[in-house]
């Protein structure tokens, strides 16, 4: 009797949310290697959320644990996940740049109790591996579906395809021709490149032997990107007219002071400008900018993690911090706020995060910085790459 009297007093205190907690969130990144400055990027957007929205949440104390993994390694990503789950208790993995890193950690999700917020990876399916997915960045199918239909507006008719051989490039492989086809444009080759690859002159050699009019290429941000922009300009593409079609990855803005004029007047499709003008964005950049210390370095991982911090807050405080990751989940289908991109939610069916797509054009400012300039919007895109792969 004496023991259930202080079990039910127990169970009354913290079920009040008198009992103050820390809440652990796992995140997992590039903070080190090639791609580090994307996963600083993760870290500004984090960083930002919690300066302007405080770091509790009622009684309990937010806390990030941050776990580095520099490239895309599925069995070390599974690793570290369970690491954080088991040994750090968090209740929230999140983070997550490379696809394959995304993937490896679904199957763990549902035993651990745990949702994961995927605050970059952009293949459709990551979605599907798991109900207790949700994902605030983009997808390639959602942003490589509206750059189609603008390089038939260009007059282009033949389009040689060039990607990452791997979950996005082939996804956006598929979503370029998908809409371009439609337009009535055909994709006469189709090259998917090993991810390690960093020589792109011999696949310079054969954009210009393929009689493309344009190219359609995508590789994961990074020096990656930054080394096939300069390769089409060093090997004389643009020199001879052959358009370049990407989504944004390729135009990030932290690579544009190394392009220079090299990058200038190349249009992209893309979720997120740095530029974009809004209220809520300035107060992003200028928060980001503050956590990043160099405003030069600012990209599209830092408002992917911004936003997944926001849907994290909302399922903290639908839980009252208890660890319940289905209802943490429902809790933010189909949440809709203004994020720095512009207007957002989380489509209940997917989980999956429907936005505005941007055409942009690299410019020049009259301070000599080069950005992203908005020139169309496509209104409320949500991921056509789900109804594809069904
Ligand atoms: C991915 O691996 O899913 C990925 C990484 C970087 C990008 C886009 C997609 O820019």
């Amino acid at each position: 009797m004496k023991r259930a009297i202080i079990a039910a007093f127990a169970a009354i205190i913290m079920g009040s949310g008198a009992y103050a907690d820390t809440i652990k969130i796992g995140v997992v990144g590039p903070f080190s290697g090639p791609f580090a400055l994307q996963g600083k990027n993760f870290k500004a957007g984090i960083d930002a959320y919690m300066a302007m929205n405080g770091t509790t949440i009622g009684d309990d104390t937010i806390e990030i644990i941050y776990r580095d993994l520099p490239a895309a390694d599925p069995a070390q990503s599974k690793a570290l996940a369970q690491e954080l789950v088991v040994k750090e208790k968090v209740q929230y993995l999140a983070g997550f740049y490379f696809t394959p890193d995304a993937m490896a950690v679904t199957p763990i999700l549902k035993q651990a109790n745990v949702p994961l917020v995927v605050m970059n990876a952009a293949t459709s399916a990551i979605v599907t591996k798991s109900p207790l997915v949700v994902r605030t960045s983009f997808t390639t199918w959602q942003t490589s579906t509206p750059i189609a239909k603008v390089a038939h507006d260009a007059g282009v008719a033949k389009v040689i395809s060039i990607v990452s051989d791997y979950g996005p490039g082939i996804d956006a492989e598929n979503a370029f021709k998908a809409g371009f086809e439609k337009e009535g444009g055909a994709v006469i080759e189709a090259i998917r490149m090993p991810l390690s690859t960093n020589d792109f002159s011999p696949i310079m050699q054969r954009i210009k032997d393929s009689g493309a009019q344009g190219v359609f290429a995508f590789l994961p941000s990074g020096p990656t990107t930054l080394g096939f922009v300069k390769a089409y300009n060093e090997n004389g593409l643009k020199a001879v007219g052959i358009k370049f079609f990407a989504p944004g990855d390729l135009t990030q803005e932290s690579d544009l002071p190394a392009l220079g004029d090299a990058a200038l007047g190349i249009q992209t499709t893309f979720h997120y400008a740095v530029s974009h003008d809004s209220p809520e964005n300035k107060a992003f950049v200028e928060a980001a900018s503050k956590a990043i210390g160099n405003p030069a370095e600012l990209s599209f991982p830092s408002v992917g993690a911004f936003d997944g911090m926001n849907v994290i807050y909302k399922m903290i405080e639908a839980t009252g911090g208890e660890q319940d990751a289905q209802k943490a989940v429902d809790a933010v289908k189909g949440l809709s706020w203004v994020s720095p991109r512009g207007p957002v939610s989380i489509d209940p069916e997917s989980r999956h995060i429907t936005q505005n797509i941007y055409l942009r054009e690299v410019m020049k400012a009259d301070d000599g910085t080069y950005y992203n300039k908005e020139i169309q919007t496509f209104e409320k895109q949500g991921d056509p790459g789900l109804a594809a792969i069904k």
